[in-house]
């Protein structure tokens, strides 16, 4: 009697469950089959079924220059007589970071002479403390120097934004990249991380801009 009614139970819920289960099941395998259908038709109209859809060949957009890992010069010389340059990681792996250094005029050990001029940012909230060969982004993501611009971007929305439309950062070569690839400069190019403001320029001599005379 128990047992009877328990087995009721079980499959008055079991039998609409499953139900439901291969509803879903079909109805999502015959939208994907439904959509895949329409994949090269897209954008075009009832004429793309003689002609079939090519896509418009779209050139490459190059930042330039791919930006190295900066080095350290020596006065070192190697047994080809190169001179040898020291990767960050090579002291700093060993070295305890410095969280609270924000000055570089207070460096006295070593990289003398570093002026950074650029709010009131510490060295290690763009250098990567776990990895001075690299640089980091505010969540932590660890960047190589190549990507520079993404740690830039992340406080310089703006500017970023219309790099993104061109109207910031220069380019050269072509804006319709259906006719070439472009070259766009990383922001590195114009402005030095430690010392990013843009030098003021001269004004212009007095009279230069004065409006045209006006006839009366
Ligand atoms: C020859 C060893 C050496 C090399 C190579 C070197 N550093 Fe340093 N670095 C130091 C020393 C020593 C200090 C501390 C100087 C002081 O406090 O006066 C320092 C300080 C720093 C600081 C300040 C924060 C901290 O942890 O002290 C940063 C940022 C930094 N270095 C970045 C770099 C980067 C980036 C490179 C690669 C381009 C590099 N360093 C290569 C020795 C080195
Ligand atoms: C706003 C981000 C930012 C801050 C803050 C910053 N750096 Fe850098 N640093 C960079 C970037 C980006 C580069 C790579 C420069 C390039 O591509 O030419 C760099 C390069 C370096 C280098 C190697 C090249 C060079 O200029 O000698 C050293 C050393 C260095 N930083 C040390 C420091 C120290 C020390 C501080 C703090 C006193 C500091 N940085 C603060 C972003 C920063
Ligand atoms: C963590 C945030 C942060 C990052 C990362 C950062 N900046 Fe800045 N930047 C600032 C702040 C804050 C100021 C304002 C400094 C001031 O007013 O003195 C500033 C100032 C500037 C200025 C000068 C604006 C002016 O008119 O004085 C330029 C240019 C600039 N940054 C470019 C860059 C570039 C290029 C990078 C990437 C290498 C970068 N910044 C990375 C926060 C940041
Ligand atoms: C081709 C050179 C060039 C490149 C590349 C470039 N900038 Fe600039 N940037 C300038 C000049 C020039 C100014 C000064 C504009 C002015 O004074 O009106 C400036 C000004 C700024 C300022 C100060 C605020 C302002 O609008 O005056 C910020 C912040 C800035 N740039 C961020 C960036 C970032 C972030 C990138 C990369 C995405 C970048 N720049 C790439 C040339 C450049």
């Amino acid at each position: 009697m128990t047992a009877n009614l328990i087995l009721t139970v079980k499959s008055s819920v079991i039998i609409p469950i499953a139900a439901a289960g291969i509803l879903v099941a079909t109805t999502s395998l015959a939208y994907w089959i439904y959509q895949r259908s329409f994949v090269p038709l897209h954008g075009h109209d009832a004429h793309a079924e003689v002609a079939p859809y090519i896509p418009a060949k779209t050139h490459e957009v190059h930042l330039h220059p791919n930006a190295e890992t900066p080095a350290v010069s020596t006065d070192l010389k190697n047994f080809k007589g190169q001179p040898v340059e020291l990767s960050c990681a090579n002291c700093h792996s060993t070295k305890t970071p410095n969280r609270e250094l924000v000055d570089g005029t207070d460096l006295k050990d070593f990289h003398q002479g570093l002026t950074v001029v650029h709010g009131e940012r510490s060295c290690l909230s763009c250098h990567d403390s776990e990895n001075y060969d690299n640089l980091h982004l505010a969540d932590g993501t660890s960047i190589p120097f190549s990507d520079t611009k993404r740690l830039c971007a992340q406080c310089h929305g703006p500017q970023h934004r219309d790099y993104e439309h061109g109207s910031h950062g220069g380019m050269t070569g072509y804006w319709d990249l259906s006719r070439g690839p472009r070259v766009r400069n990383t922001c590195t190019v114009c402005h030095d991380p430690h010392a990013p403001a843009y030098p003021q320029v001269m004004p212009a001599p007095f009279g230069a801009r004065e409006p045209a005379p006006k006839h009366h």
